[in-house]
């Protein structure tokens, strides 16, 4: 059979799909027939001049689909003829096919971590001071003004609001860059997509990059629906690890000598810890982008939230053209509900990610994003000078409740901005205890294990400011020091006993 087939241009189809289409039509006509071996991966990714992974992905769905299957030591075979042909003529014993070890340890992961995400939905029993929310208090923004502005969008923009919007809203595509411009950016209107939350933005990406056979990497601890979401597209996400304010880089850069790749990053009071990224990771990461085929990732969801400290500029801005894309979300300074957030890239990145945009919901509702342009242009700065002055006075009083009561041994980080921060006890002392022991004395906490793909920072916790008052932020952290004691007392768990250093319950 001829393996002819150009996939260079694919359009908003992923291209392991369009091979996927095929082989399964070339099965279908009889150009292959039942036993027929299939070219190797790599002699097929260097004929149709695609990455391995495409080729694997391609094989992978034809074998769920039974069209296609593999003997190891031997090849791809089209499905349908009990045994592939032999090279000497004996008949050989296709022996059990062995496990799929990263598809296990993955679907341990998963499992680990899921596991821990129905957990935390426990309800406290007492009273609850929530000090484990990451998102801002919904008493912020009033219902009254978001009644008022979709009465005026609705008179102001008629029509416009009914129409498809594929790209976005255009008026608030053009109102974001001029927004991003005061803000040190320089991206042109048609250089945003609008998204339902950063979090659409980023799974738009997450294909982007899968199609291109892009290794994934991501910081931990980080916001752990960064990686489950990478994951859940088929990516086998790689942690580098926050040290101190620097991301250990090392085996991104060893990786970029050989294989295209992704760096997700959030670099501007990051989620769990509240950090800012350091200078020589900015560096670093200007020099992956100039040198290598390294695409950063810039999440700066938070970076309207600084209430101390001179900003730097957007680490977007410095990285080189083409290899960085921004991903923000009006969800942290305002609020999540709207679910608008955006993406910007330069071209022809952009282009791509816009042709996957389109085909995955057609566009978001243009009445909301009509309401954030309208906020955007009067109302949003006052806003934020409001809620930056709030999550300070809440920051002080976390601190300051820290230094009053934590024990010696726990240590914490300082941020400048946002609302979370980041606890570390000693070593071998079980933050999801604290969190079920916290919950019985009326106060939530965020686990550390929750911030990992492969649930570590076993003896670490989220503390997050923006829901409570500070007379509660005092009682709570209180409390928490309280069973921090105890535990310290207890002295290290027995971590074998369930892998969260749990006793079993
Ligand atoms: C760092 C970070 N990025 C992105 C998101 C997704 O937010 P949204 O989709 O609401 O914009 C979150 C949500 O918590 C987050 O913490």
């Amino acid at each position: 059979m001829r393996w002819k087939l150009d996939l260079r241009e694919t359009g908003a189809r992923p291209k392991y799909q369009c091979l996927v289409d095929f082989i399964a039509d070339a099965i279908r006509t009889g150009q292959l027939q039942p036993g027929e071996r299939i070219p190797s991966v790599a002699e097929l990714a260097r004929r149709l001049k695609v990455n391995k992974l495409t080729v694997v992905r391609a094989f992978r769905e034809l074998e769920t689909r039974q069209l296609l299957s593999s003997q190891v030591g031997r090849g791809s075979f089209v499905a349908g003829a009990d045994q592939g042909p032999q090279t000497d003529g004996a008949v050989q014993e296709a022996g059990p096919v062995p496990p799929d070890i990263g598809q296990l340890v993955r679907r341990l992961r998963n499992s680990h971590v899921s596991g821990l995400v129905q957990l935390l939905a426990l309800e406290p029993r007492a009273p609850a001071i929530n000090l484990r929310a990451s998102v801002p208090p919904e008493d912020s923004v009033s219902a009254a003004l978001l009644q008022e502005r979709c009465g005026q969008v609705c008179r102001e923009h008629g029509q416009a609001l009914l129409r498809y919007a594929h790209y976005g809203f255009g008026p608030l595509r053009e109102g974001l860059a001029a927004w991003l411009a005061q803000r040190g950016y320089t991206v042109s209107a048609d250089e945003i997509l609008i998204t339902n939350g950063s979090q659409q933005a980023l799974a738009l990406v997450a294909t982007w990059a899968r199609d291109g056979g892009r290794t994934v990497f991501c910081e931990t601890p980080t916001y752990i629906g960064i990686p489950r979401m990478f994951t859940q597209s088929g990516h086998q996400v790689e942690s580098v690890a926050w040290d101190g304010p620097e991301l250990a880089l090392g085996p991104v850069a060893a990786a970029a000598r050989s294989r295209p790749g992704l760096v997700y990053c959030c670099p501007e009071f990051h989620n769990p810890t509240g950090q800012c990224l350091g200078e020589a990771t900015r560096q670093a990461l200007v020099q992956l982008t100039a040198h290598s085929d390294t695409v950063v990732v810039v999440d700066d969801i938070f970076r309207d939230l600084r209430f101390e400290g001179d900003e730097p500029p957007s680490l977007y801005q410095t990285l080189a053209p083409g290899r960085r894309i921004l991903v923000g979300s009006f969800s942290k300074s305002f609020a999540p509900g709207l679910r608008v957030g955006f993406l910007a890239a330069d071209r022809p990145l952009i282009e791509d990610l816009a042709a996957l945009k389109r085909w995955s919901d057609l566009g978001g509702p243009s009445l909301v994003q009509a309401v954030m342009l309208s906020l955007l242009t009067d109302g949003y700065a006052q806003h934020l000078e409001k809620i930056r002055a709030h999550y300070r006075v809440r920051r002080d009083a976390v601190v300051a409740a820290l230094e009053e009561h934590m024990p010696p041994g726990v240590t914490w980080t300082l941020p400048k901005g946002s609302f979370h921060l980041w606890v570390r006890m000693p070593a071998g002392h079980s933050a999801v205890e604290l969190y079920l022991r916290g919950l019985e004395g009326g106060v939530a906490v965020q686990p550390g294990p929750a911030h990992d793909v492969d649930g570590r920072f076993l003896n670490c916790f989220r503390l997050g400011y923006a829901w409570a008052s500070p007379a509660e932020i005092g009682q709570g952290v209180q409390t928490l020091a309280g069973v921090v004691r105890a535990l310290l007392e207890k002295g290290p768990a027995e971590p074998s006993a369930t892998g969260l250093g749990l006793p079993l319950y």
